[in-house]
């Protein structure tokens, strides 16, 4: 968030130095200035961002793009400490963010964070479905805990959010509203209740872009790969070393390439994509 800041003293500086009637206007070298800025373009300029899991990992890091390009930002996180660090964090750079702690498997929950953020911001226009939770076992050993903990966190979270953010998007008939999949929706050795889960993320997803398009509201769903997270930093060396030598490009992904995808699909440039489901993934869910 430096760029703003540091825009504004070049914009001051160059004012000085050309004098304010040159052209080309200020405001013209401002928006050339800011595109320049580390690709801080602005692009969520006043817009209202919900980020779910915004206190960790991916959500987090979608939570300071977002910031960065002018949106504010409010975090639900069940992890209130998590939500409240990044939230501070945002402010300190001059940004406007707020932490809610939700658990996004009670409706009553959920709805009380949708009303807060139209209380403290006036309107909501992006939803990034992004709290997730694992609780890996092999299918004949899994629990109905296990089960029931992960569908409902992953799935009915999903649900939950998206159909209380459904009122304040469909007065202001604008809306964007982002899940998260996985590429484990191919099938995955000890994830039954996770994979099941984000698979329906994506029937969800297709579903909602129909009954939402009326109202200008496009869903769209992101599927990532192995993403450099506390979640997949709970993965033994083993695993890692084979998830890795699946991966195309070789590498785990980071939670910021996470956030730009997340970030162009908030924006005006993606108005008139809906119903997609794009994988972030190296490669990984390529070939066979
Ligand atoms: N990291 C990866 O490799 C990877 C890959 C594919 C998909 N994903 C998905 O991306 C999303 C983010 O994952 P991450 O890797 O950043 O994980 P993470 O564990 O770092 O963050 C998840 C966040 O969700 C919050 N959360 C958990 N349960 C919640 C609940 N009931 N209510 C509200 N918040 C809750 C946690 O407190 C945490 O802040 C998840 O949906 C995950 O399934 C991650």
């Amino acid at each position: 968030m430096a760029p703003v800041s540091y825009t504004m003293t070049m914009i001051n500086a160059r004012e000085k130095f050309i004098g304010p009637l040159i052209f080309p206007p200020i405001y013209a070298i401002e928006s050339i200035i800011l595109s320049e800025e580390g690709g801080y373009k602005m692009r969520l300029k006043d817009k209202v961002a919900l980020i779910t899991g915004g206190g960790s990992g991916i959500g987090a890091a979608v939570a300071r793009r977002f910031a960065a390009e002018g949106a504010l930002v409010a975090i639900g996180d069940v992890n209130l400490q998590g939500a409240e660090a990044i939230a501070l964090e945002i402010r300190k750079n001059g940004g406007r963010a707020l932490a809610i702690k939700v658990d996004v498997r009670v409706k009553v929950e959920v709805s009380g964070m949708i009303d807060e953020v139209v209380k403290e911001f006036g309107r909501l226009d992006i939803l990034i479905n992004n709290a997730g939770v694992t609780r890996d076992n092999l299918c004949a050993r899994m629990s109905e805990e296990e089960w029931d903990f992960v569908l409902d966190v992953n799935l009915k979270g999903t649900f939950l959010c998206s159909q209380a953010a459904y009122r304040p998007m469909r007065k202001q008939k604008h809306g964007r509203i982002v899940n998260t999949a996985s590429v484990v929706v191919r099938g995955n050795m000890g994830q039954i209740n996770y994979s099941s889960s984000k698979a329906g993320v994506i029937g969800l997803t297709r579903t909602l872009a129909l009954e939402y398009a009326r109202s200008n509201i496009t869903v769209n769903c992101i599927a990532p790969g192995f993403i450099e997270t506390p979640m997949s930093a709970a993965m033994t060396e083993k695993t890692r070393e084979l998830a890795l030598e699946r991966i195309p490009l070789s590498r785990m992904g980071t939670p910021e390439e996470v956030a730009d995808l997340h970030l162009f699909l908030a924006s005006d440039e993606a108005n008139y994509i809906t119903g997609q489901v794009i994988f972030l993934d190296g490669g990984a869910s390529l070939g066979i």
